[in-house]
């Protein structure tokens, strides 16, 4: 990774090349809403297919599930999300501004203060001097609430409290919610696994760092239900499981870790969690993934509240139980800011600077760009049916405008791995030229092998 990556030139980057914009931007923009360009929406799309097919169809104890992101309000009382799916807001009374306590008092101090109660965030606002509302230096705060997350709604015309519903903060309970009815059409057996990606939602007091942390953002979770016994020794395996699809697919091992969460801070169902963390350069070690041992809360919370019998018979010892659940639950938006972070890289080249994204060509957004020599016959349309031959398999370019080498320079700032180029000798020899994104070199190839030759290097 380039030393010089900071959030200005990500987020400048991003807009120029049409990976990322800001929602809206014609009216203003509307703060932490974010839009994916067309080479963005090809990235995200690149990394939640290969976190499915790692997930879900390189396995056999995996299967699929999309369930809707307004569920039954009962679900949320169930899971525990109306009562206490909360953060800690403060008002600052010289400025308006509203903040997240805890960061608050973290950022002024180095104070761990996560799971602190509101009455002991507030102490500590009112008599620690170093606590500043960032924005006029004020010392006036309100006390500390509870402050709900989830986004409401109203089913049907008639706003009525009978009609409230929620959008999903997680996508997790709609596995749950659907543990029988996959049990009962599927022929899976304890331990396996549903997975599910989708968007979610959650009012952040203080969204930011670009798509690090929005209010409408994807998630993408497998719940794993394991025997009472053997779930710490599945936790591990997903801990090391899930590490592994971030290293496969390139990313630097200097810039991941693991680390395990404190009793504070975990979830109010969890007996244990580990994050994944990637070392952002503008925000240091920040959450990718968590994986939690969620125990059998939510099965037996959704047991008790709608009255279906959610125990799993096993056939095997005869004997009925609530499974534990193992659950890596990992965003895409966050996953695709670490990629880019970690890929882009400025280098000089026989004195000319190059920008380029070393992405994964698994996850690059444009596996291939074709290029013909020159626009006259017959190298534009040798270029063209190669072109319309390889179009199928994937996202592939074709750019017939401007020297070779901006051409080449402007796929190198997409991450496209290959550049295929038609030149005057294709017409007698029948080959194309395959240059390296990263190397920079060229290989000579026949022209039949070309959609071979790219299926072997890029699925590698
Ligand atoms: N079902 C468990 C769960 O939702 P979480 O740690 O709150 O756990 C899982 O969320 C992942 O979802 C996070 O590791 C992060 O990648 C992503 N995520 C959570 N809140 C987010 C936000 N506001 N913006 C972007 N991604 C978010």
């Amino acid at each position: 990774m380039s030393q010089t990556v900071t959030m200005d030139k990500i987020v400048a980057f991003c807009k120029r090349r049409g990976f990322v914009y800001q929602s809206s931007e014609i009216y203003g923009g509307i703060r932490s809403s974010y839009d994916y360009g067309p080479l963005g929406v090809e990235l995200k799309r690149n990394i939640k297919e290969e976190w499915w097919r790692r997930i879900v169809h390189m396995r056999d104890d995996v299967v699929g599930l999309e369930a809707a992101i307004i569920m039954h309000p009962k679900v949320w009382e169930a899971s525990g999300h109306v009562m206490g799916f909360n953060d800690m807001l403060v008002e600052s009374r010289t400025s308006g501004r509203r903040y997240r306590a805890d960061h608050l008092i973290e950022e002024a101090t180095g104070m761990e203060v996560e799971g602190l109660s509101p009455e002991e965030l507030t102490k500590i606002i009112q008599t620690d001097e170093r606590v500043k509302d960032p924005s006029d230096g004020g010392r006036d705060f309100t006390p500390v609430r509870p402050f709900n997350l989830m986004f409401e709604t109203y089913t049907g015309p008639v706003k009525t409290p009978e009609n409230i519903a929620y959008l999903r903060p997680e996508t997790a309970q709609g596995m749950f919610v659907n543990f029988k009815n996959v049990l009962q059409t599927s022929r899976v057996k304890v331990p396996f696994g549903i997975a599910q990606m989708g968007k979610s939602f959650r009012n952040e007091i203080t969204p930011g760092n670009f798509i690090f942390r929005t209010r409408e953002f994807e998630q993408m979770e497998l719940e794993f239900f394991v025997e009472p016994g053997t779930d710490r020794e599945w936790h591990e395996y997903w801990i090391e499981e899930r590490l592994e699809w971030y290293l496969d697919l390139g990313l630097n091992p200097e810039n991941l870790r693991k680390r395990e969460q404190s009793d504070d801070e975990r979830a109010h169902y969890a007996a244990r969690g580990v994050d994944i963390e990637y070392n952002f350069p503008f925000r240091g070690w920040s959450e990718l993934e968590g994986i939690a041992n969620r125990t059998d809360y939510d099965l037996k919370k959704h047991a008790a509240y709608s009255g279906e019998n959610l125990e799993y018979f096993d056939q095997a010892t005869n004997r009925r139980y609530f499974p534990y659940v193992i659950e890596p639950a990992a965003g895409p938006d966050r996953i695709m800011l670490a990629f880019l972070v970690d890929s882009y890289v400025e280098e000089e080249v026989e004195g000319e600077k190059r920008t380029v994204l070393k992405l994964h060509p698994r996850l690059a957004p444009v596996k291939a760009a074709v290029f013909p020599l020159s626009k006259k016959e017959p190298i534009s349309t040798i270029a063209r049916q190669l072109y319309d031959e390889l179009k199928g398999d994937y996202r592939i370019f074709y750019d017939d405008s401007g020297s070779i080498g901006r051409r080449y320079r402007r796929q190198d700032e997409a991450g496209t791995p290959f550049c295929v180029t038609v030149d005057f000798d294709t017409i007698d020899d029948k080959q194309v030229t395959i240059r390296d994104r990263d190397t920079m070199k060229q290989e000579r190839v026949s022209i039949d092998t070309v959609r071979e030759k790219l299926q072997g290097l890029i699925s590698c």
